[in-house]
């Protein structure tokens, strides 16, 4: 990180820059992953854009192309492991390195708890929590090797202890949940490595899994008078959290929860 002399010279020009940085994003494909990659390459990364669909992260990787930024795509199913060793075997591969995670894949599935099934509740956690953790474990010792690493896990304000309750929704509670207890264990043990670890939590955010709330008008009522702010957010009003905590400044930041919520856990 800059001085603050040196960052005066240079105007804070480099502030968030993140040139010569590796970031991997899962979930990529679409709604907040696609904008993760977008500002993360606009900030000078280079990206890794991988999710279940190959032809789509081409497509985001073309975006990033096309602004001048380097990207990969890389087809990835964060239940699949061997699909994870690939997605890491390929950056390395690529760019000699992995230096940002951004834990970002995951489904949301409406049910009532009585009507859930045992492989409901099994395919969320496999998705939002134990791919958070396959791939958590897949990067980091690739970052211990260069004692540096940012590891950043996309929660959401669903994610309990703010007594707040989410209809419908016990399944994807509890995996939001165990991500934000899940990071708060490992920036401990990832501390001395100089790899910090945090969770971000959006409120609700206008992307491809919240259309159903937008479709819905009394849903979409119903968030709105939870929202101070009055709208959806947009998912770059996430991203942009997501390239701070990349970056050198956040560097004394590590096992923390922040939320971009629209003031939604304020009311
Ligand atoms: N939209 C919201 O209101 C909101 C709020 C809080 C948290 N979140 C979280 O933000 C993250 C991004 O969600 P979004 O709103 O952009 O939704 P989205 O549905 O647009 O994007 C989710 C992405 O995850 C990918 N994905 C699903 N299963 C996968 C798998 N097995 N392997 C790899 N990729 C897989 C999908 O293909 C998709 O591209 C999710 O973790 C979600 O839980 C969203």
């Amino acid at each position: 990180m800059l001085s603050v002399q040196e960052g005066l010279q240079a105007g804070y020009s480099n502030m968030f820059n993140l040139n010569e940085k590796v970031a991997i994003v899962t979930g990529a494909r679409r709604g907040m992953g696609r904008t993760h990659a977008l500002l993360l390459a606009q900030a000078e990364a280079k990206v890794v854009v991988s999710d279940i669909d190959l032809k789509e992260c081409e497509q985001v990787v073309a975006e990033i192309k096309k602004a001048g930024g380097e990207a990969i795509a890389v087809k990835c199913d964060v239940t699949n492991k061997k699909d994870i060793d690939n997605m890491v075997a390929k950056t390395v591969e690529q760019f000699g390195k992995i230096d940002i995670l951004v834990n970002n894949a995951g489904i949301c599935q409406f049910k009532p708890f009585i009507d859930l099934t045992d492989d409901d509740w099994d395919k969320t956690i496999d998705i939002n929590l134990r791919g958070y953790y396959w791939c958590a474990k897949a990067v980091v010792p690739e970052m211990i090797k260069q004692k540096y690493g940012r590891i950043i896990n996309i929660a959401s304000i669903a994610a309990g202890q703010v007594g707040v309750g989410f209809q419908g929704l016990t399944h994807y509670c509890a995996s939001k949940g165990g991500i934000v207890a899940f990071t708060e264990a490992l920036a401990l043990e990832l501390a001395p490595y100089n790899i910090t670890v945090n969770a971000i939590a959006p409120g609700v955010i206008d992307t491809p899994m919240a259309a159903s709330i937008k479709t819905d008008p009394k849903a979409y009522e119903a968030s709105m008078a939870r929202i101070p702010l009055k709208r959806m957010g947009k998912p770059e009003e996430v991203s942009g959290l997501v390239v701070f905590l990349a970056s050198d400044e956040s560097s004394y930041i590590t096992g923390d929860f922040i939320v971009a919520d629209g003031g939604y856990l304020s009311t």
